[in-house]
């Protein structure tokens, strides 16, 4: 029997390019990056490339990407990172977060409740969407964290991050997002997002799984999940895989083309309608351009009055599949800080986030810099092959 794969959002095969690229580290590469001799010397700098591949993706400096071992890593890190260094100067940190996020960001939301965090979860509409004014009023004194996800995997709607990014930046706040589902299928820029905090997903755009990555804006300062030596700059702590690296590296340099992401929407757009004519409601938002939902399709058309119960709108969007606790999506939100409140989180999150017009100038140059040296190491590959 022929088989089609359509699960994408669950999993993407591996690319050949990527494991051609790969071969090799599994039969030389095997030196530890971190030792300075001969054959740690070549994992090293195929590490390093690697992290400048992510890095060129998601414009970003090459030292802002940490590897993880895939989104729900990245995302704790991020979480857990955020709540345990904010956690040396307030008891109760305030983390904001939506009622469709997946379980690796609602999970660990859980756990840091235990840990005496408080989490608001906003609702969502009819389309998966979440308001930025909703963000803005819910946000109080001790709000340490935003974290909102960049495309829904269930149904590939896209979050309005920019705007939520201009009322962080302005309250002095840090905005995670978790890109699993949009890194390499939609252009995602960490900039143009406005984000600190950004989770990639390795086996959503072909590489192989047990790899992610957790871009950490410089200067940025979270808690590691792991600790040991220090690899990645501290930051997380084990010998790095320069092979799973690799992977991830060749896939983001594969993304970078984006070279299918109109035909994938034509194709994707023909689906739905043809879905469409036999379901009669359908989520018209802005979502991914591989992204459908017939699921989602038919719960909201079997639905008569989601305003009537306060948990359907997780539930509508597939949550209460996953087994995650339903709670009201009007979770406690205080009233924002007063001016001076806010001016001295604008102050220290400037400091955190290096956001000054000359330091953005200088990143720009770096970042240009830094893809300069990524064409040159590929040419100088290639002459070596
Ligand atoms: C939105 C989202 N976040 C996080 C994850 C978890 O990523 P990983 O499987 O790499 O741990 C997934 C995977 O399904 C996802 O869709």
């Amino acid at each position: 029997m022929r088989h089609i794969y359509l699960d994408y959002n669950a999993s993407t095969p591996t690319a050949p390019e990527v494991v051609s690229a790969m071969q090799p580290l599994l039969t030389e590469g095997y030196g530890n990056p971190s030792s300075p001799h001969w054959a740690g010397v070549p994992a090293r700098r195929a590490l390093e490339t690697a992290r400048l591949e992510v890095a060129t993706l998601l414009g970003a400096l090459p030292d802002e990407v940490v590897f993880t071992s895939g989104g729900s890593e990245a995302n704790n890190a991020a979480l857990k990172g955020v709540f345990f260094a904010a956690r040396r100067r307030l008891s109760a940190p305030h983390l904001i977060t939506t009622a469709v996020e997946h379980p690796a960001v609602e999970t660990p939301c859980c756990f840091l409740e235990s840990l005496g965090a408080r989490v608001t979860r906003l609702p969502v509409d009819t389309a998966g969407l979440v308001a930025p004014d909703e963000v803005r009023r819910a946000i109080t004194d001790d709000t340490v964290l935003v974290s909102v996800m960049h495309a829904n995997n269930e149904v590939g709607t896209i979050q309005p991050i920019v705007e939520i990014g201009a009322i962080t930046r302005q309250q002095g706040i840090l905005l995670h997002t978790d890109a699993a589902q949009s890194v390499g299928k939609i252009p995602v820029r960490v900039e143009e997002l406005g984000v600190d905090l950004l989770s990639v997903a390795g086996h959503k755009l072909y590489a192989p799984k047990g790899v992610g990555a957790l871009y950490i804006r410089e200067g940025v300062e979270i808690e590691p999940l792991l600790h040991g030596a220090g690899h990645e700059a501290g930051r997380r702590a084990g010998t790095e895989s320069a092979l799973l690296a690799v992977g991830l590296g060749r896939a983001c340099r594969l993304a970078t083309e984006l070279p299918c992401e109109d035909h994938l929407r034509s194709v994707t757009d023909r689906f739905w309608r043809r879905l469409h004519e036999r379901i009669r409601r359908s989520h018209r938002a802005q979502r991914t351009s591989h992204a459908t939902s017939a699921e989602h399709a038919e719960r909201e058309h079997s639905r008569d009055d989601r305003s009537a119960d306060p948990g359907a709108v997780g539930r509508c969007r597939g949550l209460d599949r996953l087994g995650l606790p339903q709670r009201h999506p009007h979770d406690v939100a205080g009233a924002p800080g007063n001016g001076s409140q806010r001016r001295g989180r604008a102050r220290c999150h400037e400091v955190q986030r290096g956001a000054s017009d000359d330091g953005r100038r200088d990143r720009r140059g770096r970042r240009a810099a830094a893809e300069r040296a990524l064409v040159r190491e590929c040419a100088s590959t290639a002459r070596g092959r």
